[in-house]
C-alpha cells in the first residue's frame, strides 16, 4: 500500500503566516501539520509517499527531502494548477500504479492513526473507505447520505445537508478511484470533486464504506482553528520532562519539556509543550500553549497560544492568550523614552493591544 498526501495550497486567510511558510509546515503542538500525516502513515506500515505540492513545492522538500530521515520514501507530484483534490488523485496515478493507497489531506489532524482505517478497508474488502465525523457545520465539507449503515450519496459542501457527518480528509481507494476520477466532469468552482469521485462509485455499485471518529480538525483557515488544532494535540500527549527546571518553578499538568530548555522561578500549567533550548524566566506558561526551540519567555505570561521558534517574548504586564507568532517574533518593552509602542510587523499581521 501507499500513500498519497497533499501539501499545496496557498493559504490565504492564514496570512501573514503563510507569507513565508506553506500553511501545512506551521507548527502544531511543535510538529510541522504534515509530519501527523506522514508519522500516521509511517506507522501503518505505510513506505512510499506521494506529496502534491503546487508548482513550485521547494519548501516542503527542502523540510522532508527524499523522506530517508524519517524512514520513508517520498516522490513529489507537482500540481499544474489547483484544479481540485480528484484532479490529484489523477495526476498521481503514474506513481500509484494498480496497488491500494491512502489519500490523506495534509492539512487534516486527527488523534489516533490510521492503521485501524486501512484494517476496515481490507476486511470489509472495500473499493472505498472514508472516516467521517460528527460536526456542526456539515455544510462547509462532503456530507453522506447514510441509510441503514450504508453510504447511498455524498454531496461537496450541501446547502441543506442530509446528514451531520462531514467525509473528513482520510480516504482509503483501491485503483476503481482512477476510472472515477477521469469520468466525473469539473464543478461550479471548476474543480474536480472528490465528493463527486465518491458519487461516482456509489452509482457503479462498488463498495464505499465508513468509519466514524471523535478527534478531527480540519483547518477552515483562520489563526483560531489552528489554535483549537494545537489544544486537540496537546490534550493527547504524555508527560516527558528533560530540560532543567530549578526549585523555585512549579509544574503541573501534562508538560513536555525538552532538551536543554532552562525553567527558572516560573509556573507551566499543562497541557504545554516547550521546545529543546527556551528559556521561560520570571514567568507563567497556561494551559494549551506550544513553544518550539530557542524561545525566550521573560516576565510574562502566555497562555493559549502558539510560539514558533526563536521568539522572544518579554516583561509583558498583560497576559498573552489566543495568539500565533511567527519564527523570531519579539514581544518586548520599549527601553528607552518616549515611552510609546512601536511596531514592524510584517504584512497583514493582527496586533491586538490592551
Ligand atoms: C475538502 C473536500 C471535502 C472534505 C474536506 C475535508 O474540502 O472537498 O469533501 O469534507 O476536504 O477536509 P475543502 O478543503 O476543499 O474545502
Amino acid at each position: 500500500m501507499k500513500a498519497l498526501i497533499t501539501a499545496g495550497g496557498h493559504g490565504t486567510r492564514l496570512r501573514p503566516i503563510t507569507h513565508t511558510q506553506n500553511k501545512h509546515l506551521i507548527p502544531i503542538a511543535n510538529k510541522p501539520i504534515l509530519s501527523y500525516a506522514l508519522d500516521y502513515v509511517k506507522e501503518a506500515g505505510i513506505r512510499e509517499v506521494g506529496i502534491i505540492t503546487n508548482k513550485d513545492g521547494s519548501e516542503v522538500k527542502d523540510v522532508y527531502g527524499d523522506g530517508r530521515q524519517m524512514g520513508l520514501a517520498i516522490t513529489y507530484i507537482p500540481q499544474e494548477r489547483p484544479a481540485g483534490l480528484a484532479d490529484c488523485v489523477r495526476i498521481a496515478e503514474p506513481f500509484i500504479g494498480t496497488e491500494p493507497f491512502v489519500f490523506y489531506l495534509g492539512d487534516n489532524i486527527i488523534v489516533g492513526g490510521i492503521k485501524r482505517f486501512i484494517d476496515e478497508f481490507h476486511s470489509r474488502k472495500s473499493h472505498c473507505h472514508l472516516v467521517l465525523a460528527r460536526v456542526p457545520d456539515p455544510e462547509r465539507f462532503g456530507v453522506p447520505e447514510i441509510r441503514d449503515n450504508r453510504i447511498v450519496r455524498i454531496e461537496e459542501k450541501p446547502e441543506k445537508p442530509k446528514s451531520d457527518y462531514a467525509v473528513t480528509g482520510i480516504y482509503i481507494y483501491d485503483s476503481s478511484i482512477f476510472d472515477a476520477v477521469n469520468s466525473i466532469k469539473p464543478s461550479a468552482r471548476g474543480e474536480l470533486e472528490i465528493s463527486d469521485a465518491h458519487q461516482y462509485l456509489i452509482e457503479k455499485g462498488l463498495t464505499v464504506t465508513y468509519s466514524e471518529i471523535t478527534g478531527w480538525w480540519k483547518d477552515t483557515g483562520k489563526p483560531n482553528d489552528l489554535l483549537e488544532a494545537n489544544r486537540l494535540v496537546l490534550d493527547n500527549i504524555q508527560t516527558n520532562i528533560v530540560g532543567n527546571i530549578d526549585k523555585d518553578s512549579h509544574i503541573s499538568g501534562r508538560v513536555i519539556i525538552q532538551e536543554g530548555c532552562k525553567i527558572q522561578n516560573s509556573n507551566i500549567r499543562g497541557p504545554v509543550i516547550i521546545g529543546s533550548g527556551t528559556r521561560i524566566t520570571n514567568a507563567y506558561i497556561g494551559p494549551y500553549t506550544s513553544i518550539e526551540r530557542n524561545c525566550l519567555i521573560q516576565d510574562s505570561e502566555i497562555e493559549y497560544s502558539i510560539v514558533s521558534e526563536a521568539c522572544k517574548i518579554s516583561d509583558q504586564k498583560i497576559r498573552i492568550e489566543g495568539s500565533l507568532l511567527g519564527k523570531g517574533v519579539q514581544i518586548v518593552r520599549a527601553k528607552s523614552k518616549p515611552f510609546t509602542n512601536r511596531f514592524i510587523v510584517g504584512d497583514q499581521s493582527i496586533v491586538e493591544i490592551r
